[in-house]
């Protein structure tokens, strides 16, 4: 149990970085908004195994979400999250005020394309990947990390930051990790607090759902039907679905059959309050 170094401004970051650096320790950086649960956690270790340092960063960035959107009731207990990173062995974390990040002032952003525009989560929040690149970008300026943890969970976010780091010449490797789920198939998510009891025993049919379209489609059932059905029986367990879509795994662009190259199904759906996604290779 060791008890991070916690910096909030970027002259303390700075200095804590260079310090490491004075180690020649290789670092690697896992960005997150906090509410951490057991997939942030699978993040921090992976990285531990892989780099000298590990620093994660802790902020809900104001950025990503839409005035609509869930940013003032977040869930945020900063307290606990370090606790959880303390046991982990984490070097650093980086948790800027908003003025820190964004002082008066500032204007400018990174507005990406290409798999930030293929009509998945950028049809359903328009504001969302600008945000993201913008603030992850000012976090790998920040921390200069060698490595930079992703989960797969959020499958397109993966690929847009991956693509951002490499056309802004960022010296960067960006490592997709696999999704961690709860027992029942469920996603984690920090969103999944959201969730009543009865919402909760209905979550896990996203999963379902995709496991069994992919099976279809190995098999060589139509991929059409096979979607068909699916966002059938997601409506009808009580969802209201946004998409339920086969794409190529690398560009997300649209496919017609698994001839098409490697696929990966993508779901985003709401249940009352609460916006789900998910995403499953085939
Ligand atoms: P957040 O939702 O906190 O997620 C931080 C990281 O944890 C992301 O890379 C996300 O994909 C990963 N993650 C979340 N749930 C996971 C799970 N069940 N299994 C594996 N990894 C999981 O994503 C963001 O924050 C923000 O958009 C951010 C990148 C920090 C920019 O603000």
């Amino acid at each position: 149990m060791r008890r991070p170094v916690i910096v909030r401004t970027l002259p303390s970051l700075r200095k804590a970085i260079a310090d490491l650096r004075r180690k020649r320790k290789s670092i690697a950086l896992i960005p997150t908004m906090g509410a951490l649960h057991e997939g942030h956690l699978s993040l921090v270790k992976r990285a531990s195994r892989q780099a000298g340092a590990v620093v994660v960063s802790i902020f809900v960035n104001p950025k990503q979400f839409a005035p609509t959107e869930d940013f003032g009731s977040y869930p945020r207990n900063f307290e606990r999250d370090v606790a959880a990173l303390s046991k982990l062995g984490v070097d650093l974390v980086w948790a800027p005020t908003d003025a820190a990040m964004y002082p008066d002032g500032f204007s400018t952003a990174v507005s990406p394309s290409g798999p930030a525009q293929v009509g998945l989560e950028d049809a359903y929040r328009p504001h969302f990947f600008g945000g993201v690149a913008t603030v992850v970008a000012k976090l790998f300026l920040q921390v200069t990390p060698d490595f930079a943890l992703f989960g797969q969970k959020d499958y397109q976010q993966l690929k847009v930051v991956t693509r951002m780091a490499q056309d802004l010449d960022i010296p960067v490797r960006v490592v997709g990790c696999a999704t961690v789920r709860e027992k029942d198939g469920l996603a984690m998510s920090s969103r999944n607090v959201y969730l009543s009891p009865e919402e909760r025993q209905t979550a896990p049919v996203l999963y379902r759902v995709l496991k069994e379209s992919a099976g279809r489609i190995k098999a060589g059932e139509p991929m059409a039907a096979v979607l068909a059905d699916g966002r059938a029986r997601i409506e009808q367990a009580g969802f209201k679905l946004d998409y339920l879509e086969a794409r190529h795994a690398e560009t997300l662009a649209e496919v017609k059959g698994p001839a098409d190259g490697p696929i990966r199904l993508l779901v985003a759906a709401r249940l009352g309050k609460t916006r789900l996604i998910d995403n499953l290779g085939v």
